[in-house]
């Protein structure tokens, strides 16, 4: 597929160049058969006297063309130029109606780009550049159009024929065949396009919008899913609420249908009007998911919802401003979320979890060799870049205007972004002057949050001042060079701020000297722009403890040299919920980090006191939120720790960890049982967040019992396992006995044998379970390379499911580090053969399995050499992908 050298081409921002044609109207006739689709497509375009293009640049992949016509006139194949990617007519009227006939095979697809079965039902997935493959088009963000789309197929095979828009037509063909005509009024880019032909059945709602248009809602699945749409349904209900109230939005068709199939490279994609789902964000019932399934279809359906207005309505320019479109609508789902849940500490415990993401997955990506701006400047391949750097950090940065701006400047920089961009493909840019002119604010500095990559660090120095009753905080900030950016310069940043005083309670925050005003603020937001900045608080009568970056009030790394005592001070008292749960994790990962040292040395291991008695206040304070609760007892990830060293030792980490999480049981087991025996949720199961806080402590608790090896814990999961009426506990306790310490005690082993078999037979025939079951069995610690391929023999297990490859194998690779990095490279080995025969079936998929070593160079010298020659290996394979060579070649630079 590429040269030898393996070279790919790199498109750069900077080059971006106006279309030469506009396209108003797109229509399209689709003859679905499996093994030959025949798509004829007609566009009307016209010249852009604007751009310096003054070819018609049409762009085709993996597409047969069988006709093209000109203004009512046939092509000879002298009249255009055409390679494997493109298609050119040079010398082109002003006024041009294009018809093209190609025909696909969309059966043999298993990309999941494009037109292809699942199945035996046609789905389509057109961003980035997927509609290219149905048809030769300018397939670029900025060409906006109307469609009108006519299918056809056989009745019994295809009874249910979907596209974007409105049904305005449908009926028999006769021989077999029926049709359906499809309008979509609104003008959307080709990657919004989406069509689904097949055997599908729908829970459906007349939902009446808050003007009191009523329109309808479905939700499509393959028969036999019906009892697991119900969730979906309310979270789509919950969503048209959410924006018609929080930001005036309101649905503009009178249709919205969802479907779900359980094949699909990513979460959903928010085609107009025809959202189409991974079955993963859909299907949910309490016997098959747990609650952290109930809330990722909370937030995935709420964020692809959110879409219709930020990314359809107004969408992007061209694809380096891809943040524009979900930055914004993650910001937006994740206020959604916490909106919903309704109450303050729910609200915080979301925004935990979001921050814990963004640390686990951004900081790691923007420290190593795929580290990229949230407004990337270059790429080979766009899918490499639906990163967590546009999505979360670009969520960070949309947050940061709404912390600057405030609740109702945020919106007024939202309601003139509406104003003046509905209907147009825009930029970064276009979005920050609606924030800034709306508010009279100037944001020029805060640009550099879109174009410099690199996690920041803020260092911070206090010094109290005890004759003048001043605390004098001075904060610095700095970013490490990144690829192809060796200078910073400095950010823009909101730093959220508090001072504690010894009896827990707040100082009221006042800058200026002279009068004391006990009335001012207790939480204040400083905006450190400069590389370094004094700020002085006044009528502080002692010296306080200071609460820092509140609410994680900007994507950057805080240093700032706590005491244990203020860290347990933070964490008994801080009134911002983050903060508290901060302290708690400082003061564990200081002890992890010393404790991997004295594992790396053979020294003896020793956990103090006063870290454990810090942890048992939070554990049984019955004011606190259990969910709350959960996160606090929580301890830093493997991965975190791993970050957080120069050279990385998963081996000594997983001890490490594994030590403390066993001395807390030894220390606080009376706390534990009974913190379990008090958040038992008996009765219907209900997803919500105050029910699902229970369980996620009450299950915390029990896999602490559960690393105090002890037959009595081993029971409690054992009983919990079969007793449980929902997939939450179930599963937890399944991983519970799989994953602690008494899961490596040989006398176990017959129980965790009987449990593991008890729950594929109970679920052989639910997918989105049996992903469970590889995962949990890929993360476990004692699962090696070895079992791992065995897994890959079973009857269940399939690559080209992406679902399923990522269950067994990104699980093994990305979260079980210490067998993945087995001192003999064995898992590296692994990890080649997937990636190599995935990149043949399915590039998007290989490449981010080809991103588990991005980290490669953090490791010691040995692991190095055979992560190298691993990367080297895939590096020069025949028939390499752009997809999979983009990330090997950064890995390798
Ligand atoms: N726009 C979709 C979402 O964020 C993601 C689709 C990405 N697909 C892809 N092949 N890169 O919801
Ligand atoms: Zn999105």
């Amino acid at each position: 597929m590429r040269n030898t050298n393996q070279d790919v081409k790199t498109i750069y921002r900077k080059d971006y160049v106006a279309p030469g044609y506009w396209v108003d109207t797109v229509e399209m006739g689709f003859d679905l058969h499996p093994q030959r689709t025949h798509v004829a497509t007609r566009l009307h375009m016209r010249r852009n006297h604007d751009s310096a293009e003054k070819d018609l640049i049409l762009f085709g992949e993996d597409i047969q063309l069988h006709q093209l016509r000109l203004n009512g006139v046939d092509l000879k194949r002298s009249a255009y130029q055409r390679n494997k990617e493109r298609l050119i007519i040079s010398n082109a009227p002003d006024t041009v109606v294009l018809e093209i006939e190609t025909s696909i095979a969309a059966d043999k697809n298993t990309t999941m780009s494009g037109l292809y079965v699942s199945n035996g039902n046609f789905f389509t997935q057109c961003e980035a550049e997927g509609f290219r493959k149905i048809t030769y088009f300018p397939d670029r963000p900025d060409v906006m159009a109307t469609y009108t789309v006519m299918l056809r197929a056989d009745k019994k095979q295809f009874p249910v024929l979907l596209s974007n828009g409105n049904l305005i037509e449908q009926g028999d063909l006769g021989d077999g065949r029926h049709y359906a005509k499809w309008e979509d009024p609104f003008k959307k880019p080709s990657y919004l396009f989406a069509l689904v032909a097949g055997k599908l059945v729908c829970q459906e709602e007349k939902y009446r919008l808050k003007s009191g248009r009523k329109v309808l809602l479905q939700v499509w699945v393959e028969e036999g899913n019906l009892d697991k749409t119900q969730h979906a349904m309310d979270s789509l209900k919950n969503s048209i609420r959410w924006d018609e109230e929080r930001f005036g939005l309101e649905l503009d068709l009178d249709r919205f249908m969802i479907v779900a199939t359980s094949d699909f490279n990513m979460g959903a994609m928010e085609n107009k009007g025809l959202n189409i789902f991974n079955t993963k964000y859909v299907l949910a019932n309490s016997r098959t998911a747990t609650d952290a399934d109930y809330a990722g279809i909370e937030s995935v359906v709420g964020h692809e919802y959110f879409h219709n207005w930020t990314g359809n309505r107004v969408t992007c320019r061209d694809w380096f401003q891809l943040s524009l479109k979900e930055g914004l609508t993650v910001f937006r789902d994740q206020e959604f979320s916490g909106d919903l849940v309704g109450n303050a500490t729910g609200r915080a415990v979301k925004r935990i979890e979001d921050v814990r993401i963004l640390r686990q997955h951004q900081f790691p990506e923007d420290a190593g060799p795929m580290s990229h701006p949230v407004r990337p400047d270059s790429y080979a391949e766009i899918n490499n870049f639906y990163t967590v750097t546009v999505y979360e950090k670009g969520s960070e940065v949309v947050r940061m205007y709404y912390t600057l701006l405030g609740h109702e400047g945020f919106r007024k920089g939202m309601d003139l972004y509406f104003q003046r961009h509905d209907g147009q493909a825009v930029t970064c840019d276009d979005f920050r002057a609606a924030m800034a002119d709306a508010n009279g604010r100037d944001l020029s500095q805060f640009e550099r949050w879109y174009s410099q990559a690199g996690t920041p660090r803020v260092k911070a120095d206090g010094e109290y001042d005890a004759k003048r009753h001043v605390y004098r905080l001075k904060l610095s900030q700095a970013c490490p060079a990144t690829a192809g950016q060796d200078h910073k310069l400095p950010f823009h940043i909101p730093f959220a701020m508090g001072l504690l005083q010894q009896d827990g309670s707040e100082f009221a925050l006042q800058l200026e000297s002279g009068k004391a005003h006990p009335q001012a603020p207790r939480s204040i937001i400083l905006e450190l722009t400069q590389e370094t900045q004094e700020f002085e608080f006044h009528h502080i009568e002692h010296e306080p403890t200071p609460s820092l970056l509140r609410n994680f009030s900007a994507p950057v790394i805080l240093d700032f040299d706590y005491s244990d005592a203020q860290l347990a001070h933070l964490l008994a008292h801080d009134s911002d919920a983050f903060c508290r749960w901060e302290a708690g994790q400082r003061l564990a990962m200081r002890r992890l980090l010393k404790l991997v040292k004295s594992v790396q040395n053979g020294e003896a291991l020793a956990l103090d006191d006063m870290f454990v008695e810090a942890l048992r206040k939070t554990l049984v304070d019955a004011n606190l939120d259990p969910a709350f609760r959960e996160l606090v007892m929580t301890l830093p990830s493997e991965v975190m720790l791993a970050e957080e060293m120069e050279i990385a030792d998963p081996h000594s980490i997983h001890q490490a960890r594994r030590f403390v999480r066993a001395s807390l049981a030894q220390a606080l087991k009376a706390e534990f049982l009974s913190v379990y025996q008090d958040h038992l949720t008996p009765g219907k199961y209900k997803p919500d967040a105050v029910s699902a806080g229970k369980r996620a402590l009450k299950n915390c608790a029990l896999s602490y019992l559960l690393e105090w090896s002890h037959e009595s814990t081993y029971e409690l999961a054992y009983t919990q396992y079969f007793e449980a009426e929902n997939m939450t506990d179930k599963v937890a306790a399944l991983s519970a006995m799989l994953h602690c310490s008494s899961a490596l005690q040989p006398q176990y082993q017959a129980r965790r044998a009987e449990v593991l078999q008890d729950f594929f037979d109970e679920f052989q025939h639910e997918a989105l379970v049996i992903d469970k079951w590889f995962s949990l069995q890929a993360c476990a610690p004692s699962t090696d390379v070895k079992q791992i391929r065995q897994l890959m023999k079973h009857k269940a297990f399939s690559l080209a499911n992406p679902n399923r490859a990522r269950s067994l194998i990104f699980a093994f690779c990305n979260a079980n580090p210490a067998q993945f990095h087995a001192a003999d490279g064995s898992a590296y080995e692994l990890w080649g053969d997937a990636v190599i025969a995935l990149n043949k079936l399915n590039p998007q998929v290989a490449a981010r399995l080809a991103r588990s070593l991005d980290r490669w160079t953090k490791y010691p010298v040995a692991q190095q050499e055979m992560m190298r020659a691993a990367l080297q290996r895939v590096a020069t394979t025949k028939g390499l992908s752009k997809d999979v060579a983009e990330i090997v070649n950064k890995a390798l630079a």
